[in-house]
């Protein structure tokens, strides 16, 4: 499944003209829907739609609120009187990564940043991954590197969760003769984590039983309140094999802008740079992300916000009688009892996006990403008129399961 499908919402059950019907669209939204495909038109329909035409998008695990007012700023600052724009982005990568060394107290030579998370991934599968060397992943799990290898043709083992959670000891068992290793903490889309110590322990073992690369992806690193977490940065600076990557696409509020980096050895940073391609980031962003980096009050604000607007949601599904993992990311987990397609298409019809199928959870979860509280307090009345018919096709289902 590729990114152009997975931020696609829209695909599964209800008919466009339901959809329309229940969220009282105009002129511009039928407008919209007549020149493409429903897949460009969902795309459209949160652009260029009037506010109180459009779905509240909560399938993407992305920031309701966007950068702060200080990056907008900055972007902008960036842009004006036109010459930086005229100019190739070199100088603002090397500040950028300045910036996250400076922030986190690392060596510059140690941060490679990219087209979003999403191109490091890509090139960390590309170069450490091959015909003979297979990539190493959960399911579900986010699955950009798995994509990425099969599309190259390199074979991939998936192993599946164990308790909710990535199976770190299954893992480390199918990292002999890997390529690379690909951890998610917290995992997406169960927004589960490991403790530091267990995957400090998993890191140990791949190194010494192993010649694969690990791969950490800290994407929601922000947004965890557990404090048995601990980000693998530290380890990423002291040992050769071992990659944390991170993303200015969730707490930050920048997934519009697209920049993620990675904290790697040089040697493994030069490997990846074999195939990554350098250029492909831009003067606004790169500014932004480096305003934003340097604001970490800011992102402390954004967890908090998101923590409150989390538990309300938990607690909202639990007066229900649903049980939730214990989400330590932008989003949730939850048993609603019915398949997630229906979850999903009941939601879209009542102008809701909720997130996409994860086999084989599919038959009974579905992921809820965090937004506003108030956006929250109106998903969770749709939720209310949605799941009495779930509860009822649930309990059919449960009582099959525990059989
Ligand atoms: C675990 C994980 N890593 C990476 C990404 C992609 O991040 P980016 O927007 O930086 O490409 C996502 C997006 O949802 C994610 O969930």
């Amino acid at each position: 499944m590729k990114t152009h499908e997975r931020i696609d919402g829209m695909r599964n059950g209800v008919s466009r003209r339901s959809f329309v019907k229940s969220v009282g669209m105009g002129a511009s939204a039928a407008a919209i829907m007549s020149y493409d495909g429903p897949r460009a038109w969902a795309r459209a329909m949160s652009l260029a739609l009037p506010v109180q035409e459009r779905p509240l998008l909560l399938h993407n695990n992305e920031n309701p609120l966007g950068p702060g007012t200080r990056v907008i700023a900055a972007m902008n600052e960036a842009l004006e009187g036109g010459p930086r724009a005229g100019r190739y982005p070199g100088g603002a990568i090397g500040e950028l990564v300045e910036a996250i060394a400076g922030r986190h107290n690392i060596p510059a030579d140690h941060v490679m940043v990219g087209n979003g998370s999403t191109q490091l991934l890509r090139s960390a599968t590309h170069v450490f991954t091959s015909p003979t060397k297979h990539l190493v992943t959960a399911s579900p799990s986010y699955e950009e590197a798995r994509d990425y290898a099969t599309l190259n043709g390199h074979p991939v083992e998936a192993l599946p969760l164990k308790d909710m959670s990535l199976d770190l000891s299954a893992m480390a068992d199918a990292a002999r003769g890997a390529g690379l290793v690909f951890v998610n903490n917290p995992n997406n889309p169960t927004a589960t984590l490991h403790s530091g110590d267990a995957i400090g322990a998993l890191i140990d073992r791949i190194l010494s039983e192993t010649d694969a690369m690990i791969m950490v992806d800290e994407a929601y690193h922000d947004y965890v309140t557990d404090p048995r977490y601990e980000t693998q940065i530290p380890r990423a600076i002291k040992e050769e094999r071992v990659i944390v990557a991170r993303t200015f696409s969730k707490a930050h509020g920048m997934a519009g802008m697209r920049i993620g980096w990675v904290v790697a050895h040089p040697d493994a940073i030069a490997r990846m740079r074999e195939w990554h391609y350098g250029l492909s980031l831009n003067i606004p962003s790169l500014i932004g992300a480096r305003t934003s980096i340097l604001d970490p009050d800011r992102i402390a604000h954004e967890a908090e916000r998101n923590t409150a607007a989390r538990q309300f949601t938990i607690d909202w599904f639990a007066s229900r009688g649903i049980a939730t993992t214990d989400s330590q990311a932008n989003f949730i987990f939850a048993r609603t009892g019915m398949p997630a397609g229906d979850f999903r298409a009941a939601n879209q019809q009542r102008g809701i996006l909720v997130g996409r199928d994860f086999p084989p959870y599919d038959r009974e979860w579905s992921r809820i990403s965090i937004s506003t509280m108030d956006d929250m307090r109106r998903a969770v009345d749709v939720f209310d008129s949605v799941l009495p018919v779930a509860t009822e096709q649930s309990n059919g289902r449960r009582s099959d399961a525990a059989a």
